[in-house]
């Protein structure tokens, strides 16, 4: 399970954490208070809120970090049940883990749907109206075509009722980068047999961790690309993750070849631990 705190180190603010989050930024967004830019009655009264964050989240302008290949890694090790995020920047399939691994519990921009005639179009059919800054409309109705991103009070992706096999079936739940507030993704935690281990990695102490914590729990706190690579470690997959990101790093700059590169090399770089 995992939330915007997995996706700070690649650059893209979380909602709840003061200051940095983006429920503290409300400025920038203008909005009226946090929750505002996903009700659809807020929505519909200045829908601009929503397509700004939607520019900035629209797959290509970030990229996966450290964590994201973790979890790739599980996937190329057939570890991996299944992956459920609530995060909407698509850096998950980005990392290369397909989507038949992913549950995308909060949506994705990979479809878009009219909101009055509901009209289902690929994201990237209203792609050049979002980086232009146009609410994009229905070709047929000229309703609000909307992102396939779950609003509150909307119904979460069929694919979520996955979880009632998932869960039961987990050996391993590992917890990353996520406060646990938001219903029912949260409720998750508590689905998976008393006798399977949780692994918390987050810089705060959240949700039954805090409140009712099993016998079995596990907790890193602090940075989670620390923990995860405090993990690798332990594992004794360092080399391989290293050599993972390198490869996939490899095809990004193919495909932007032309495109300045960084040649920072840090051991610690919160993108590559191989040295981006
Ligand atoms: P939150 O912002 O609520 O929580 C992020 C968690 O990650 C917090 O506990 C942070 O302390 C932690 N965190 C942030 N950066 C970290 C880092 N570098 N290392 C370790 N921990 C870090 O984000 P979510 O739990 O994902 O809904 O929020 C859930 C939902 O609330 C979102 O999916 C969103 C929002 O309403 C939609 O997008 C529809």
């Amino acid at each position: 399970m995992v939330g915007a705190g997995i996706s700070t180190p690649s650059g893209i603010p979380d909602f709840r954490s003061p200051g940095s989050g983006l429920y503290s930024n409300l400025q920038q967004y203008d909005i009226p208070y946090p929750e505002a830019i996903f009700e659809l009655g807020f929505f519909f009264h200045n829908p601009k809120p929503f397509f700004t964050l939607a520019k900035e989240l629209y797959p290509g302008h970030y990229r996966p970090n450290v964590t994201h290949y973790f979890l790739r890694l599980l996937h190329d090790k057939e570890l991996l049940l299944r992956l459920y995020t609530q995060n909407i920047d698509g850096l998950e399939r980005a990392s290369g883990i397909p989507a038949s691994k992913l549950v995308e519990a909060h949506g994705s921009f990979v479809s878009a749907t009219c909101t009055v005639c509901r009209r289902s179009f690929p994201g990237e059919d209203i792609w050049a109206d979002v980086m232009a800054d146009k609410v994009p409309r229905c070709p047929i109705c000229t309703g609000i075509v909307k992102p396939d991103i779950v609003f509150f009070g909307e119904q979460l992706p069929a694919r979520f009722l996955l979880h009632t096999a998932d869960f039961a079936l987990a050996d391993l739940l590992l917890i990353l980068g996520t406060s646990l507030e938001v219903e029912p993704f949260a409720s998750l935690s508590e689905e998976v047999q008393k006798s399977v281990p949780r692994l918390l990695i987050n810089r705060d102490l959240v949700g039954p961790f805090a409140l009712s914590p099993r016998r079995k729990d596990v907790v890193q706190l602090g940075d989670v690309v620390h923990g995860v690579e405090r993990l690798v470690d332990l594992l004794g997959w360092t080399q391989e993750l290293q050599d993972l990101i390198q490869q996939e790093h490899g095809k990004v700059q193919m495909l932007s070849s032309g495109a300045q590169s960084s040649s920072t090399s840090s051991v610690h770089c919160s993108l590559c631990i191989a040295g981006c």
